[in-house]
């Protein structure tokens, strides 16, 4: 449609059918024809059947059927056809691997192939635009959300968040970058708690993920539930207006999170849903979600001079215009197709994808040389997630558990055998159930080799599942540390959302492979990992606390001035550190197994400084010095010594994915330039400052080789 039919359109549209356009309920209110549903549980909407027709987009609906429906019944009575939005986030019904892990792939084509498969899965159903990717960077494993993001790196982040919206759109899906901003740095990591985030942090490690996402030329962006600062983040202007419209120039949809504008009173800001309607608006939120201050005030608030009506005719044009985009005005039933849907899924070529992912994201932590196992061994699967098949985390759509390989199918269906499983606990993390430990051990101690796998529902982790401690449950612990008494060749796989505190049991561990949710073919490629069918490559992408009490930590920090070698305790006063824990993680950021070593050497720079407007190389030689073929992820660090505010000890700049045979060797350059050391600076200026320089290069982020280079005083 052309621009000039939008516009002719808002000319015809009255104030109520604006505000209608501008707010968003959930799908099952529109499906349906009963008051009832309305005025229930959600009765805090206040609307009528009237409202719920007229409403201009929906959320979460269960399937392409349903999508037909209510756009057919919306159409009765609208001419403009409603948009339908689903959080799609780690797969609609085939699932990938948990975001968290997709990130510790660090392989930016396979994140866009996921992001594509399940773009097309979920377009068949009518999907118009999902609510991904998230881009919150996060440094505190005890907040549930970590799951959806891709961790503690603004620079990963913003790679991969730009990977999964190339992937979207090339599906033809439409996508919202959320949540914005900083709501990753919730106080204490409990969902929804404020948070305090200076203007220097903000823009040098909050900020710059979503703005990454603006080169991909996103639809929407969300606005956090956070308080920021003291402010809600939907009234705040400096974020909203500032820099999003303003500074970054992004034009297209803001829309809030559920019930975020209602929240403003929740909050003790806003002492009314007029005033929350005013501000939200005030803010250029195009669209409300799940609360209705704009069905109940936006009329009123134009009558008496509150807010300005060409703001408002803005919001409706960019919504407008993100539909017809979107092709809805030609055919508000685009992309539907249930009969190609149910061909496509489950096929070869789906499921093969997500077992890919899943084989790359998983994380070897620990093998004294027990993994690879043999396939005659004798083996015992113990432990409450051996015969889980719920391993597809929270966000699922239409994901089926039953349709998910558990570790137990995997085993068997590689082994060609019946396998012996015992759970030895439930899976409640709360639980203090020590009976079933006997039985799981006596069965145990007639094999030669226990996979254990332990950790944490898809329940724990995610929205509203933050935990005040991460460790393994006791009686997990307790079962483990059985286990280990039978002294026979003792491997954890560890599920859950989360880095968790694993201190306790990896001194009982032969081995230890960090699996997340793996997704539908988890239990596959947990087996192929263990038996050596594939080998492991996954990385972590966020620091895997010693002791709860170590979180938030991260591995881009500062120095203090009063720094303490993080692997010695202190017995010292006046240092930064704890008295009874290391200051250094149990596993770093970056860090990942494989069956073989490589090796990194003759590392050096074709110049030890480099003027403005140039560019260094970096040159590394890496050799694959054990007996099988493997792949690293060669990461490239950067500290910037001295500079007008403290910069991080070690900064990710770069990495390359590097496959080598057993006995093989490559070389590879990197490329260092004057953009990669800019920062946002003392003077409110993104630059880059002369002086010394660290370049650090390695598979993980502490064990780093270190040489370093001058950025030369400018010549005027
Ligand atoms: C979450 C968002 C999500 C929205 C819609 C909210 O509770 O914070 O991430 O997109 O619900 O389901």
């Amino acid at each position: 449609m052309e621009e000039s039919k939008i516009d002719d359109l808002i000319k015809r549209m009255t104030l109520e059918d604006k505000a209608h356009q501008l707010t968003q309920i959930n799908a099952d209110f529109v499906a349906t024809d009963s008051k009832a549903t309305v005025t229930g549980l959600t009765g805090y909407l206040k609307l009528d059947n009237d409202d719920v027709e007229k409403v201009g987009s929906v959320l979460n609906f269960s399937g392409g059927e349903m999508a037909k429906a209510i756009q057919k019944k919306h159409l009765e009575k609208n001419e403009i056809p409603l948009l339908l939005m689903q959080d799609v986030i780690h797969g609609y019904e085939t699932m990938y691997p948990l975001n968290i892990a997709m990130g510790g792939t660090f392989d930016l084509d396979l994140v866009e192939d996921c992001a594509y498969m399940s773009g097309i899965e979920a377009k068949l159903n009518g999907v118009h635009v999902t609510f991904a990717p998230m881009v919150d960077l996060v440094r505190d494993a005890r907040w549930g959300r970590v799951n959806e993001s891709t961790g503690e790196d603004p620079y990963l982040n913003g790679l991969m968040a730009r990977a999964f919206i190339r992937g979207y759109k090339k599906a033809g899906l439409g996508v919202c970058v959320k949540h914005f901003a900083g709501y990753g740095a919730a106080e204490s990591g409990k969902d929804y708690n404020v948070t305090e985030i200076s203007e220097y942090t903000l823009r040098n490690f909050y900020l710059p993920g979503y703005k990454e996402c603006l080169k991909e030329k996103p639809d929407m962006f969300m606005v956090s539930f956070n308080v920021l600062n003291g402010v809600p983040m939907a009234a705040n202007s400096h974020l909203l207006i500032d820099v999003l419209r303003n500074e970054w120039g992004f034009n297209g949809v803001v829309i809030s999170d559920y019930n975020g504008i209602g929240e403003m009173i929740t909050h003790g800001y806003a002492p009314s849903y007029k005033e929350c309607a005013k501000t939200a608006i005030t803010n250029q939120i195009d669209i409300e979600m799940m609360s209705s201050s704009y069905i109940h005030y936006l009329p009123s608030l134009i009558h008496e001079g509150e807010i300005n009506s060409l703001v408002v005719d803005k919001m409706v044009k960019r919504v407008l215009t993100m539909k017809n985009n979107l092709g809805l005005f030609e055919n508000p039933f685009r992309g539907i197709d249930i009969k190609k849907y149910k061909d496509m899924i489950r096929t070869k070529a789906n499921r093969k994808l997500v077992l890919g992912a899943a084989e790359k994201s998983c994380v070897l932590l620990k093998n004294n040389r027990v993994l690879p196992l043999e396939t005659d061994t004798s083996v015992i699967l113990i432990g409450p997630y051996a015969d889980e098949r719920s391993i597809i985390g929270r966000y699922k759509c239409l994901g089926r558990v039953d349709d998910c390989i558990s570790v137990k199918i995997g085993v068997e269906s590689l082994l060609g055998v019946e396998v012996e499983t015992s759970k030895g606990c439930s899976s409640n993390i709360l639980d203090n159930d020590y009976s079933m430990i006997d039985e799981a051990c006596d069965k145990a101690s007639r094999h030669e080799v226990i996979i254990a796998c332990v950790g944490e529902s898809s329940e724990d982790s995610g929205e509203g599942a933050s935990r005040a401690d991460i460790s393994l449950p006791s009686v997990q612990i307790e079962l483990i540390k059985k286990l280990a008494e039978l002294k026979k060749k003792l491997v954890l796989v560890v599920f859950g959302g989360r880095p968790q505190v694993l201190s306790e049991v990896e001194k009982y561990a032969d081995a230890i492979l960090y699996a997340w949710e793996p997704g539908s073919e988890g239990g596959t490629a947990i087996a192929n990992l263990l038996y050596g069918k594939s080998y492991p490559s996954g990385k972590l992408t966020m620091s895997f606390p010693r002791s709860t009490g170590q979180c938030p930590i991260y591995y881009n920090h500062f120095n203090t001035g009063r720094p303490k070698n993080p692997d010695i305790i202190s017995n010292a006063n006046f240092n930064s550190s704890f008295r009874d824990e290391l200051n250094s993680p149990l596993y770093p950021f970056g860090y990942g197994l494989t069956y073989t070593t490589f090796i990194i050497s003759n590392v050096h720079l074709s110049n030890d400084s480099l003027s403005k407007g140039e560019a260094i190389k970096l040159y590394v030689d890496i050799k694959n010095i054990g007996e099988r073929d493997g792949q690293e992820v060669v990461q490239l660090y950067i500290h910037d010594i001295y500079a007008s505010c403290v910069r991080p000890v070690k900064e990710l700049k770069g990495f390359k994915i590097v496959k080598l045979k057993q006995g093989e060797e490559s070389s590879i350059t990197f490329e260092i330039n004057e953009d990669m050391v800019k920062f946002y600076s003392s003077k409110g200026e993104y630059e880059a400052e002369p002086g010394e320089f660290e370049v650090m290069v390695g598979f993980n982020s502490k064990d780093v080789t270190t040489i370093n280079f001058t950025l030369k005083r400018w010549e005027i």
